[in-house]
């Protein structure tokens, strides 16, 4: 009989994606894939390493497993945090580990559990590929509005705070050619929306074409309705993005924009290549070409020596720019990153605590201030699913600019545009009624 998988994901879209491809790898193998811990043989949690808390939280998850599961599953870790931990999770007599595989071994992934399963040897494989894009791999993916497509792989950017250029290797990318198919067989399927990954997105190039170029392409594709993408790089948005994201229809009015700090100094310690005047520069640039656009960022609080007069800087730019909304991250020490080997981590918890809540309340208000702007306006949302997080009746749908609106039941299917008049807006949705 077959041997079951269950594939357990954390983290980041790109970890999403990933699960796909390997879902994808592992049936053609002749592997059931299965949803309930207790079906299964073998146990797989891919996970990430870019957080602290989401290691902790694989600790817990793997107890759990052994907790619960009346047999022993073979037990595996994948993702970043297999590359960032290697043997140390091999070796933990707690955990009691089968195998690990990073980012770039995933095609062996059938041959890996075929020799846990046999030998109860403990395996590892975490070489990184230069080139290895996962082109000839259909992922098998979850069903809904969204497919995601990972369009390049890696970074070399090296941020000082980030692990992934250790965890996920050296950049490359895929050739327009094998996105653009695999973009078109996304539609096939029914997908009406697309999501373009990457870890520095809008470095993506296939010898003279760009980012830019293949947004452009992927547009022309006539049934995929809505191209998002994720995530790119403050340094890497050329005019030619923005005229793109403003022009062209398809391509939403959401952009990521990572921060991480409003403070010069600062950033040039996390590597980061631009200054506060370059990124308010930049937003000035997207906004002149593109009013309407929804703009969000990451921001990590308490980097090594940040001074309060420094953090102030962060503040300031946020009251500037008004992002839509925000992600925000104490720092946290990765292990083997420069930061790790260059600055003690010195920002007391307290102060890292503090500066959160105040960046927190301080989006909250900018958060709803952005929303009620939108009341009396009409959208178009994209249905997502039936009923809402509170399980009240009614659908779920998102703006062009990713904000989740909720309206009442109606005769409505997953997938369908629908145009809403907003009526109600809190900090992190909006309510509206259908106008016909
Ligand atoms: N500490 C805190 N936050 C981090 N991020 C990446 N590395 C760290 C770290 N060491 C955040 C950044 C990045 C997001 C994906 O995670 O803000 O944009
Ligand atoms: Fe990490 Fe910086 Fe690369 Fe993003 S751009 S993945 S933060 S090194």
């Amino acid at each position: 009989m077959n041997k079951k998988v269950l594939i357990r994901t954390y983290g980041c879209q790109m970890n999403e994606y990933d699960s796909e491809l390997i879902t994808g790898i592992l049936t053609t193998a002749g592997y059931g894939v299965v949803t309930d811990p207790m079906d299964a043989d073998i146990v797989m949690l891919n996970t990430c390493a870019v957080r602290e808390n989401a290691n902790r939280r694989v600790y817990g998850k793997i107890h759990d497993i052994r907790h619960k599961h009346p047999g022993r599953p073979v037990i595996g870790i994948l993702g970043c945090i297999a590359t960032n931990l290697k043997n140390k999770l091999l070796e933990d007599k707690h955990l009691k580990i089968d195998f690990i595989a990073g980012p770039d071994s995933y095609k062996r992934l059938p041959e890996i559990i075929q020799q846990a399963c046999k030998t109860h040897n403990k395996i590892a494989d975490i070489t990184f590929s230069k080139i290895e894009t996962y082109e000839d791999i259909v992922p098998e993916r979850v069903e809904g509005v969204n497919a995601w497509v990972a369009v390049m792989r890696g970074c070399d950017n090296f941020c000082t705070f980030c692990v992934v250029p250790y965890t996920r290797g050296r950049e490359r990318s895929r050739s327009v050619k094998n996105i653009l198919n695999e973009v078109k067989q996304i539609a096939r399927e029914g997908f009406p929306q697309v999501t373009l990954l990457g870890q520095n997105v809008n470095s993506y190039h296939d010898n003279s074409r760009d980012f830019a170029d293949l947004l452009a392409e992927a547009s022309k594709i006539e049934a995929i309705k809505r191209i998002r993408f994720m995530s790119p790089h403050p340094k890497d948005f050329s005019n030619k993005l923005i005229d793109v994201i403003a022009n062209n229809p398809k391509v939403c009015k959401h952009i990521h924009l990572p921060l991480q700090s409003g403070n010069t100094r600062v950033l040039a310690l996390m590597n980061r290549t631009y200054t506060k005047k370059g990124f308010l520069d930049l937003v000035d640039r997207i906004r002149e070409a593109c009013p309407d656009v929804v703009l969000t960022t990451d921001i990590i609080v308490g980097f090594p020596t940040e001074t309060d007069n420094e953090f102030n800087d962060t503040v300031d730019v946020l009251k500037k720019i008004e992002f839509d909304s925000a992600f925000i991250f104490k720092y946290s020490q990765r292990e083997g990153t420069i930061a790790a080997k260059k600055y003690p981590d010195d920002v007391p918890e307290e102060k890292k605590t503090a500066r959160t809540v105040l960046l927190n309340e301080l989006m909250q208000q900018t958060a709803l201030k952005k929303n009620q702007a939108m009341i009396s306006q009409t959208c178009e949302i994209l249905i997502e699913r039936e009923g809402n997080n509170r399980s009240e009746n009614g659908w779920a749908g998102r703006t062009n600019g990713n904000k989740l609106v909720l309206i009442p039941d109606g005769d409505y299917k997953i997938s369908q545009l629908v145009n809403v008049k907003i009526t109600e807006a809190t900090p992190h949705l909006l309510r509206g009624i259908p106008k016909s």
